[in-house]
């Protein structure tokens, strides 16, 4: 473990460590992986710049969603089937995130039930969901999250129907199945909502009382309807590369967004981050806080939650050595003037 200087020392381990069919499913994507390769590779596209002569012994990089004081604007992405990775499932990964402080949000897809997750650790994560058309199964999900005193929901809104993961189709079957009790989501993830529009959000907020987030926005169109809406937070993502093959990354569309969003609600962003740096470019285009899916499930993989919480200190270091030789002392001071875009 400690021999790992980076992210992608732990994806080799994790490469030595999983099967072939379960390091296929976690880093596979749709079509020819375009979309994927360039979520890493569109942040070489912006350039961080540096102030001198400042005094950065002291770094705060703690940030603040919905009243409560987190240690990093990191967290760890919905990721589901973690059973796959490891025999805990998920309980390492979310136990990592309360060990170092920060926030974690459990899948829908888990290997443990919702209720297994939460007893683990003393905060419950967020509940990402995945809705399916008839509303009696939606409803039982958000009953037990609110039963967990979950306090937000994370709706994932880029899966009307599944991606076309080439690589996946020797795992889905008999290999995944989930706690918590998804009808046809049982053995093989089958059953995706077509159905789904805008109207779930007033239907929501009738009959729940907890924050709501979207995962999945990726235009400034959707981001401008999802402020009409008043939903509480958007999660700007193209799951990393498993849906459309867009050709675009998420870090090249965010801008368009945070315009749009102008500081009235916080925006969350995930796909490609693998350096300090890409935090800390995101941060700067507007992200509140940013979110990792692969590189911690490397740290899964290769050693539980110590291999979680080995990602998260190197991310965590990094973006502290960042911030201090680029000048900065807190998340608030990391601004669009911290940042320039060059494409080449
Ligand atoms: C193996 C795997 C499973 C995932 N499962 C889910 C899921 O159940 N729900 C969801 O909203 N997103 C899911 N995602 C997407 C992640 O939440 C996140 O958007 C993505 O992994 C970020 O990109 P990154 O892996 O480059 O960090 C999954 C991603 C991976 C790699």
């Amino acid at each position: 473990m400690n021999n790992f200087r980076n992210i992608w020392d732990i994806k080799n381990a994790s490469k030595e460590k999983l099967t072939q069919h379960a390091f296929d499913y976690l880093v596979g994507g749709a079509d020819d992986l375009r979309t994927f390769n360039r979520n890493i590779k569109a942040y070489q596209h912006f350039q961080i710049r540096p102030r001198r002569l400042i005094d950065v012994r002291e770094v705060n990089t703690s940030i603040e969603l919905f009243g409560k004081e987190y240690a990093s604007p990191l967290y760890l992405s919905p990721v589901g089937f973690q059973g796959l990775f490891h025999p805990e499932g998920e309980i390492p990964s979310v136990k990592a995130a309360a060990a170092k402080n920060i926030l974690s949000i459990a899948s829908t897809v888990t290997s443990k039930s919702f209720s297994e997750i939460c007893a683990a650790v003393n905060t419950p994560p967020w509940f990402q969901l995945y809705t399916t058309s008839d509303r009696t199964t939606t409803t039982r999900l958000l009953d037990q999250a609110q039963k967990n005193n979950c306090e937000t929901i994370v709706l994932t809104i880029d899966v009307p129907v599944p991606g076309n993961r080439e690589k996946h189709i020797g795992i889905l079957t008999g290999n995944m199945r989930t706690e918590n009790a998804l009808g046809n989501f049982e053995n093989g993830g089958a059953d995706f909502d077509a159905t789904l529009t805008w109207d779930f959000i007033p239907w929501f907020k009738k009959n729940y009382n907890m924050n709501l987030l979207l995962k999945g926005i990726m235009t400034a169109e959707d981001a401008a309807i999802a402020l009409d809406h008043e939903v509480d937070g958007i999660i700007v993502s193209n799951h990393g590369g498993r849906q459309l093959e867009s050709d675009l990354s998420t870090i090249e569309v965010l801008e368009e967004i945070s315009k749009v969003v102008n500081g009235a609600i916080p925006i969350f962003i995930d796909g490609g981050i693998r350096r300090g740096t890409d935090i800390f470019k995101a941060l700067a285009l507007g992200a509140t806080a940013v979110g990792i899916g692969r590189p911690y499930i490397y740290g899964l993989s290769t050693d539980g939650q110590t291999g979680v919480e080995k990602v998260l200190k190197i991310l965590q270091t990094e973006l502290v050595r960042n911030m201090q030789i680029a000048g900065v002392t807190s998340i608030s001071k990391i601004n669009r003037k911290c940042i320039r875009e060059k494409k080449f």
